[in-house]
Order: structure tokens, then C-alpha cells, then sequence
């Protein structure tokens, strides 16, 4: 089949490679001449595992262009993947869509066949059967029906993971404007994954409200185990990982995403929990789980920074961990800037490591900020450090070796608790969240 992809972004880019890697000739458009020209050249457009090797490997089934009219006068069926960001409210925003949208029509009304247009940006209930189709009937002076399809088509992908994820995802959402699109869209599905995944279909505004739900569920399961840290903190003898080990193993509940750490961060869940939100309140609906998720999730920073005030022994505090997640050099709504933001107000002063996000973090980072080179350069520079995202490097170089090589009485702030108290405890103060021992006395529990 022919396709175009609008948007090479970070779920653009590799929706094109897959579709490409499975034998459909993809013609992908970018308003970004870096990101077309590399295409064209061979080269991924932005970092993510395993894309360069299919970019390389698919070349002859992959190009790009400026010119939407030449990717849709070509191609029978358009993703739509640019950018919809959230507004002041938290909604989020179809300016960029509709601009696409809005290109794709006009060049829609100069062809006769068939043409599918399926939107993949995340967008608010409502969005694909209203505006977007409104937009879409408008330029293309058709309606949707039996010569123009419409379908709203999520992915659910993680940064890091996302080529893996479109290979074998748990299932396809399809909303589909009828039959006939959604079809279509299911038969490119059929034959781009790997593992025959379920396919939901339904209507376009059932797969929007899906959509979004999915991520504020996930976030909710992490707000939860979240919560129970700070019940353990709290507890002598508490340990909220045997808790939510136990409580996973409920097939009700399951044990994925219900590990208690440090604030979900990251460009989609939070924006989704306060889009949901935004949403119920504009429709006159009640969202409190997923208001209860993210005010839980602003308390973890706060957790966070009351125990790092009560444990630095000096002002010399260390981050390790940037990006939002490990395997991404994103920091948006990324936990480690915040830390830093707030640890830099407090007149502290702070080195950082990251093994990929330090050149995207140096952006948003104060000049005070002390940028370390290593771990190891991390460690030294500091009297206490953060581990706040779990890096395995992290768990591979802080050996009990390599942090005697660091200096004396040093504070470990284990958020993820990847190194173990059998080893370290005896080389360092290492302290670990939803666990009693850090709150057992009564001058810890005076803290908060
Ligand atoms: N990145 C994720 O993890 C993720 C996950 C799920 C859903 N989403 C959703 O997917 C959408 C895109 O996200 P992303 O992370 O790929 O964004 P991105 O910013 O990485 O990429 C978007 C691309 O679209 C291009 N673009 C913008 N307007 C355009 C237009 N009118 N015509 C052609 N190209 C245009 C930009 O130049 C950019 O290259 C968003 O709605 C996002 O919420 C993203």
C-alpha cells in the first residue's frame, strides 16, 4: 500500500520506518527541512533504538517531502502525527492538526480515488468527528463516507521502546467513521505487527476517551503505589515494595507500573491526567481519580525535597538521572529539572549526570549548575546524591569499589533502590524511599 506519514517526529518517524519495513512504500512530510532532508539521506530524524536500522535497511520504500500535495496525490491512506499541545486549561490543542489537516484536503480535492486519513495525535474527545472532520470536508469538498474515510488511531508507545511497541503492541485501537476505513486500517495492522494483537474497533469518540484513559489509569496505579511509600515511610518496619509486590500479584490489579519511586514525569502522563480533568470539568463530568493522581504526584517532588533538606549533611547535592524515564534523552515534565530547579532556589549547589539527556537538560538548567562528566565525577563532586531514575548504568558503575573512590560519608538517596543495603550500607549512608528505616525514629517522622 502507499502511505504518507504528516509529522517525523518521535512517533512519526518510526510509524514510517515500521510501515516501510513491512513493504508499504511511505512518503513522509515534515514542515522541518532537517528532518525531510534526512530522510531522504538515510538518516533517523531523531534518537530512538533500532530506527536507524530500519531507515537504513528500508531506504528504497522510504522518502520525504515538504510537499503534502505530492505525498498525498501519492499515497491512499495519511497518518497524521504532529505535535497537540495542551493550552492554558490543559486541553489539548488542534492548531497544528487542523493546519495539516487542512493541506491533506486541498490536496485530497485534486484526486478522484478513495483516501483514508487516519489521525494518530493525541487529541480530546470530540476532536476527530468534529473539527478535524469538519476541516477535512471543508478543503477536500468531500464528505467523509464512501470516497474519504476517517479514522483516529493512537499508538501506545514509550520513548525508548517505540519501535518495539508498534511491532508487538497489547492491541489496536481503531475509531473508524465507518466500515470501510476502519477495515483499511485494520488490514495495514494485520500485516505491520509481529504478534496479531487484539483490534478494538469503534467509534471515533470511544477510541479518543480510550485513549486518554489508558494513560491516566497507568497513572493512577503509580500514584497509588506512590502513595503507600509514604505510608511506609511513616511505619517502622514498613517496606512498600513488599507491598506492592504482594498486592500485584492480585490478577485484578497486576504488578506493572505499581513500583513506587519518584513522580511519573514525561511528555504524556501528566498532560493526559490534566487534559482528563480539564475535559470532565468543560463537559460537567467529575474526575477525581485522576485529580487525586496528579496532586499525589506533586507531593512526590515535595517528599523528595523535605527528605533530601533533612539528610544533606553540606550544600553539595548530586543528581543522577535527567531524562524522564531511562533510555531517553526527553526531559520534558522531566522529575530531575524540577529537582534541580528547586534544589538551585535553596542555595544549594548542584552536579548532574545524565548518559543522554545532559545536552537536552543544559537548556532548561540554571548556569549554576554543575554539569559532571561521569557517575564516578557525580559522586565525587557530592556529599549527597539522588538516584532518581534508574539508569542500569547507574547500578553497573556505582560499585562498592568505585564509590570508596568517591570520598567519605556520603549520602545515597536510593529513589528506585537499585543498589542493596547489604552492600553499601557499610560505605555510605543509603537511603530508600517507602521504607521505615528512614522515618523510624521520631526526629525523621518530625520532617514532613
Ligand atoms: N512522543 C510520545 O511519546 C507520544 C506518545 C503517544 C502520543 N503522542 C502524540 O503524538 C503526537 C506527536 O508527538 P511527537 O512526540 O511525535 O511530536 P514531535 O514534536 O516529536 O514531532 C512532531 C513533528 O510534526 C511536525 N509538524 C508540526 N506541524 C506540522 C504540519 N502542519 N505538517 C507537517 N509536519 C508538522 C514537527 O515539525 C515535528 O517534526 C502528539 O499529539 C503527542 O501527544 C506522542
Amino acid at each position: 500500500m502507499e502511505i504518507s506519514v504528516i509529522g517525523l517526529g518521535k512517533l512519526g518517524a518510526p510509524l514510517a520506518a515500521v510501515l516501510a519495513s513491512k513493504g508499504h512504500q511511505v512518503i513522509g512530510v515534515d514542515l522541518n527541512p532537517d528532518f525531510v532532508n534526512k530522510i531522504n539521506q538515510g538518516i533517523a530524524p531523531v534518537p530512538e533504538p533500532c530506527l536507524q536500522e530500519l531507515i537504513s535497511t528500508h531506504q528504497s520504500r522510504l522518502k520525504a517531502t515538504l510537499d503534502y500535495e505530492e505525498a498525498i496525490l501519492h499515497s491512499d491512506v495519511t497518518f497524521v502525527i504532529v505535535p497537540t499541545p495542551s493550552d492554558e486549561e490543559g486541553l489539548f490543542t488542534n492548531q497544528y492538526l487542523l493546519k495539516a489537516v487542512e493541506q491533506i484536503g486541498k490536496a485530497i480535492a485534486k484526486k478522484s480515488a478513495y483516501h483514508l486519513v487516519v489521525i494518530t495525535s493525541t487529541v480530546i474527545p470530540g476532536s476527530t468527528d468534529g473539527e478535524i472532520r469538519q476541516t477535512l470536508e471543508t478543503t477536500s469538498t468531500r464528505k467523509v463516507g464512501s470516497q474519504l474515510g476517517l479514522c483516529y488511531n493512537p499508538e501506545f508507545i514509550a520513548l525508548g521502546s517505540v519501535i518495539r511497541n508498534m511491532l508487538y503492541p497489547d492491541m489496536i485501537l481503531i475509531g473508524e467513521s465507518d466500515q470501510k476505513a476502519g477495515a483499511i486500517l485494520e488490514e495495514i495492522y494485520r500485516t505491520s505487527c509481529e504478534n496479531n494483537p487484539p483490534v478494538k474497533r469503534m467509534s471515533l469518540v470511544n477510541a479518543e476517551l480510550a485513549k486518554i484513559s489508558i494513560n491516566t489509569f497507568v497513572t493512577t496505579k503509580i500514584s497509588y503505589a506512590n502513595m503507600l511509600s509514604d505510608l511506609c515511610d511513616r511505619l517502622p518496619g514498613g517496606d512498600v515494595n513488599v507491598v506492592t509486590e504482594a498486592i500485584g500479584l492480585d490478577s485484578r490489579i497486576g504488578t506493572k507500573y505499581l513500583k513506587a519511586a519518584v513522580a511519573f514525569g514525561g511528555p504524556c502522563f501528566p498532560r493526559d491526567n490534566v487534559a482528563l480533568v480539564a475535559f470532565a470539568e468543560k463537559v460537567g463530568a467529575r474526575a477525581d481519580i485522576a485529580k487525586a493522581t496528579q496532586e499525589i504526584n506533586a507531593y512526590q517532588n515535595e517528599r523528595l525535597l523535605n527528605l533530601i533538606q533533612q539528610q544533606a549533611p553540606t550544600k553539595k547535592i548530586g543528581i543522577l538521572g535527567l531524562s524522564y524515564k531511562p533510555g531517553t534523552y526527553v526531559v520534558e515534565e522531566s522529575q530531575g529539572i524540577h529537582l534541580a530547579h528547586q534544589l538551585v532556589e535553596k542555595g544549594y549547589e548542584l552536579s548532574v549526570y545524565d548518559p543522554m539527556a545532559l545536552d537536552e537538560a543544559r537548556k532548561f538548567l540554571s548556569q549554576k549548575v554543575q554539569i559532571a562528566t561521569s557517575v564516578h565525577d557525580c559522586l565525587c563532586q557530592s556529599d549527597l546524591v539522588v538516584i532518581l531514575i534508574p539508569w542500569p548504568e547507574f547500578s553497573l558503575e556505582i560499585t562498592p569499589h568505585a564509590l570508596g573512590q568517591t570520598g567519605s560519608n556520603k549520602v545515597i538517596v536510593d529513589c528506585w533502590r537499585i543498589l542493596a543495603q547489604s552492600e553499601f550500607s557499610q560505605l555510605c549512608q543509603l537511603v530508600y524511599l517507602g521504607y521505615g528505616q528512614n522515618q523510624g525514629a521520631s526526629d525523621t517522622l518530625a520532617l514532613r
